[in-house]
C-alpha cells in the first residue's frame, strides 16, 4: 500500500508512545478519601471496599503522613460517630469525630498536604439523610444549609484548608462562603459537589460510614438522566463562590465532566466513587481483569474527560507506583 500517513508509527515503541501521550495523572492532583471512626483502637476493614478501612485516630494520622510523603494533593475526611441522632449533633460537637480528625490530620502535616472535609450530615443523622427533616419527614433545605454553614466554619477552625459540601442543598455554597468570610476564614476554599447524582455506585460507601439511610436521596441529588440540570447547578455554585467544582460519580458521568469543564472557569474535580472502586477490585480478585491496568485506564479516562483533580481510593497506591 502506498500510504503517506501511517498513524501506527507513533505507537511503535514505549518511548514513542510516551513522547506523544496526551494525558497523564500526577500525584499532586489526586485526593485520597479517608474515614475516621469514633471509638476505634485499630483500623477496621470495610468489606465492600477491599484495602480501605475505617481509621482510628492514630491510623488516620499515619495515613495522612503517608499521603503527604507520596506527594498527594490532599485527603478528604469523613467522620463516623458512635451515636447518631435526628439532627446530627455529632457534626457540630467540639469533640465530634470529624472535627477531632481534622485537627489531628492538620497537626500531622501542616500545609504540606491539603486537608479537606466533607460537609454533610448523613454520617451523623439516625435517619441517614444529608440534612435535618421537617415535621412531615422531608429534608428541610434552609435549616440544613444553616447547619452546613456552621459546620464549614468549625471545620476551618479545626484545620480544614478546603470544605466540601456534598449535600446538594440549594444555596449551600453561598451560605458557607458568607459564614466563612464573616468568621475571617477568607483563605478556606470551597470544593462544591456541583453535580452530584443519586447513584447506585455509592453502595459500598454506605457500609464505609455505617449509614442508616432508608429510602433514597432523589429529592436532593440529581437524576442521572440529566445533563443540562448539572450545568445549571454548577453555574449556581460558581456564582455563589465555589473555588472548585466536582462532578460525582465519575465513570458513568464522563460526558458531564467534559461539559462542566467547558462552561466553568474554575478547576474541575471528579470523584471516582466507592462502587467504581469495588467493581474493579472485585473483578481483579476473581482474575477477570488486570488490576493495575484497569486502575490506570480509569484514572486516565477521568482526566481525559476534563477533570484536573481526581478523588480516588487508589490515590496513594497510584502515586507510589
Ligand atoms: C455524603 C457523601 C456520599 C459520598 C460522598 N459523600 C454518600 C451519598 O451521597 O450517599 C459517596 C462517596 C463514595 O461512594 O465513594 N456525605
Amino acid at each position: 500500500m502506498e500510504l503517506s500517513r501511517r498513524p501506527r508509527r507513533l505507537r511503535s515503541t514505549a518511548a514513542m508512545r510516551g513522547l506523544v501521550a496526551e494525558h497523564s495523572v500526577r500525584p499532586e492532583q489526586l485526593v485520597l478519601p479517608l474515614f475516621v471512626a469514633e471509638g476505634l483502637r485499630e483500623p477496621r476493614p470495610i468489606s465492600s471496599m477491599p484495602g480501605v478501612v475505617q481509621h482510628s485516630m492514630d491510623s488516620l494520622a499515619a495515613a495522612v503522613a503517608d499521603a503527604a510523603e507520596a506527594g498527594l494533593g490532599g485527603v478528604m475526611l469523613f467522620g463516623i460517630p458512635e451515636t447518631k441522632d435526628a439532627v446530627g449533633s455529632g457534626a457540630l460537637a467540639e469533640d465530634g469525630i470529624l472535627n477531632l480528625g481534622l485537627r489531628r490530620a492538620r497537626d500531622e502535616v501542616g500545609d504540606d498536604l491539603l486537608i479537606m472535609s466533607d460537609v454533610c450530615l448523613d454520617e451523623f443523622t439516625d435517619h441517614g439523610h444529608c440534612g435535618v427533616l421537617t415535621d412531615s419527614g422531608l429534608v428541610d433545605n434552609d435549616a440544613t444549609v444553616e447547619l452546613y454553614a456552621q459546620m464549614a466554619v468549625m471545620h476551618a477552625e479545626f484545620g480544614a484548608h478546603v470544605v466540601a459540601p456534598s449535600g446538594m442543598m440549594d444555596g449551600q455554597v453561598g451560605a458557607m462562603r458568607s459564614a466563612l468570610d464573616t468568621a475571617g476564614r477568607l483563605d478556606t476554599a470551597i470544593l462544591a459537589y456541583g453535580a452530584k447524582y443519586a447513584s447506585a455506585f455509592y453502595g459500598p460507601f454506605r457500609e464505609a460510614v455505617d449509614s442508616s439511610l432508608q429510602g433514597d436521596r432523589k429529592t436532593y441529588q440529581q437524576d442521572p438522566a440529566n445533563l443540562t440540570e448539572a450545568l445549571r447547578e454548577v453555574a449556581l455554585d460558581v456564582a455563589e463562590g465555589a473555588d472548585l467544582i466536582m462532578v460525582k460519580p465519575a465513570l458513568g458521568f464522563l460526558d458531564v465532566i467534559r461539559a462542566v469543564r467547558e462552561v466553568v472557569d474554575v478547576p474541575v474535580a471528579a470523584y471516582n466513587v466507592s462502587g467504581e472502586y469495588a467493581m474493579i477490585e472485585a473483578a481483579a480478585a476473581n482474575g477477570w481483569l488486570e488490576r493495575e491496568r484497569a486502575i490506570d485506564e480509569t484514572l486516565t479516562s477521568i482526566r481525559r474527560a476534563g477533570a484536573q483533580i481526581i478523588l480516588t481510593y487508589w490515590a496513594l497506591e497510584y502515586a507510589r507506583r
